[in-house]
């Protein structure tokens, strides 16, 4: 009798032990997942940038990547990926989103940024903020806490300080760089000028399955303060949609908002049945070059493909996929 209780109680340990097992695969397939950023496209060339600061780019790069990369393996989203691995770039001064921003003609920091989830096509946005020191977090925050896609300003930052973000003072903007662009901008008789250090993007794809794109600017050098660029605005210089791919979008916005280029790559995809290679190619090379357009997307697929496209000398990219074997690229070749 003793011994039938103890094979009937062996029996009912596997069945539990195998509805556990069963329920925790569901939650987690096991698939290609990984993570593409980039750190602005433009010009770039070995002659013009010293053996250090190129080392520089290349280790703040390799940590953003490993931020994003660690999330993603230990089983976390890829929202949360995207997010992580953008604070990192946006806190770093080399990079124009964050700390890094250019600076618009009269003077202040005017910051741009979103994020787009593939699953559910949800996304949020912030244009146009001053104060708030991570914009990506600002724009996450639109998205999940207010029925809203897009706030600009005043009304951007009241949000985020009611949700708690960190508020910095304009002065936190302020690199010595940065300060000479705009006057060198200035004397070239008002034109804009992209940073060739420019805008910050990340897109990757979790182990659920699921793409995710991120972008956070300070725009363009000089810019007319009250510009707002193609990072926050949905489909141009960012999209995400799990049955196509994930693209964050670099170069003078207002090209790629003019040719909705994160979209276009999207919808190539959807109805015209290409890769996402080829959709990037064309839309950079074809549409945005055409127009006279410069700059650069990466992209992600839902079977973790992934592509990083320029059609400028140089676009500080890099990506890390299930293999952890990070990549990182600077000039064309
Ligand atoms: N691509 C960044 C901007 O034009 O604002």
């Amino acid at each position: 009798m003793n011994n039938n209780k103890s094979l009937l109680l062996f029996i009912l340990c596997l069945i539990v032990f195998s509805i556990l097992a069963s329920c925790g695969k569901q939650s987690v397939v096991d698939t290609n997942f990984g993570l593409v950023i980039h750190g602005g496209a433009g010009t770039i060339s070995r002659d013009r940038l010293s053996p250090e600061q190129e080392q520089n780019y290349r280790a703040k790069l390799e940590q953003a990547l490993r931020i994003g990369y660690d999330v993603l393996a230990a089983g976390g989203t890829s929202l949360d990926a995207v997010e992580e691995a953008i604070v990192i770039l946006e806190d770093s001064p080399l990079f124009n989103a964050g700390k890094g921003a250019v600076f618009a003609s009269n003077g202040t920091n005017e910051l741009d940024a979103s994020i787009m989830v593939g699953k559910t096509l949800q996304a949020g946005a912030v244009s146009g903020v001053k104060q708030i020191k991570n914009p990506i977090k600002a724009a996450r925050l639109v998205m999940e806490k207010s029925p809203h896609v897009l706030l600009y300003g005043d009304g951007a930052e009241t949000f985020a300080r009611g949700h708690g973000l960190e508020f910095v003072d304009q002065s936190y903007f302020y690199t010595e760089r940065r300060w000479q662009s705009l006057q060198k901008a200035r004397a070239k008789e008002q034109q804009t000028e992209p940073d060739k250090h420019g805008t910050v993007g990340v897109v990757a794809l979790d182990k659920h399955g699921n793409l995710t794109a991120g972008t956070s600017t300070g725009g363009l050098t000089n810019k007319r303060f009250g510009r707002i660029g193609d990072s926050p605005i949905i489909g141009a210089g960012n999209y995400a949609d799990n049955r196509t791919c994930a693209i964050s979008a670099t170069g003078t916005g207002e090209f790629f908002m003019r040719t909705v280029c994160g979209y276009a790559i999207s919808a190539r995809m959807e109805f015209g049945d290409v890769s996402l290679q080829t959709a990037a190619e064309d839309v950079i090379h074809n549409e945005i070059g055409r127009l006279g357009g410069t700059g650069g997307v990466i992209g992600i697929d839902k079977s973790g493909n992934m592509t990083m496209v320029f059609n400028t000398s140089g676009m500080y990219r890099g990506y890390m996929m299930s293999d952890g074997q990070p990549v990182i690229k600077i000039f064309a070749d």
